[in-house]
């Protein structure tokens, strides 16, 4: 059987992870969570398609273009979780399950980033565990598609 695609999506100025707040965001870069992600690909045995962009058009596309390519979707949307319904619709368009990341802890910081949009079309919401969330999301929605594909 073909391995499961799994897109990896990354929202605005997580380009700058590593040099970006470190204090919030850690010492890793774009490139480093990559590698994370396809170390734990390669070990849940899973096609990945790792992306990040600044624009919100580009965001909402390549969600768009999930849908009949990709099993599941996860997506660290950045500011945009907080801000764009034209996210939120892309994610609830495609169908598909989705599992939303956050480096830091949302919920520790501003007021203003409590809330997101993209959390209405998640399965789940991985936060505040540091880079290690994106491997975590990436087991997580390895057992939702095996799961679904026993039924
Ligand atoms: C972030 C949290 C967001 O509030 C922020 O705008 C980001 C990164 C995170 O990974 O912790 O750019 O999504």
């Amino acid at each position: 059987m073909k391995r499961p695609l799994i897109a990896v999506l990354n929202g605005p100025n997580l380009n700058m992870l590593g040099m970006r707040q470190p204090e919030v965001y850690g010492r890793a870069t774009l490139d480093d969570v990559e590698q994370i992600c396809i170390q734990a690909a390669e070990r849940l045995d899973v096609a990945i398609d790792f992306r990040q962009t600044n624009g919100e058009g580009e965001l909402v596309s390549w969600v768009q273009e999930c849908r009949n390519r990709a099993q599941g979707i996860v997506i660290n949307p950045a500011a945009y979780g907080h801000t764009s319904i034209a996210l939120l619709d892309a994610l609830l368009a495609v169908e598909l399950p989705v599992i939303e990341v956050h480096i830091s802890n949302i919920h520790r910081r501003e007021e203003f980033r409590h809330h997101t949009y993209c959390s209405r079309a998640a399965a789940g919401i991985i936060c505040g565990l540091g880079v290690r969330g994106y491997a975590m999301a990436l087991q997580a929605m390895t057992d939702m598609i095996l799961d679904e594909n026993d039924r």
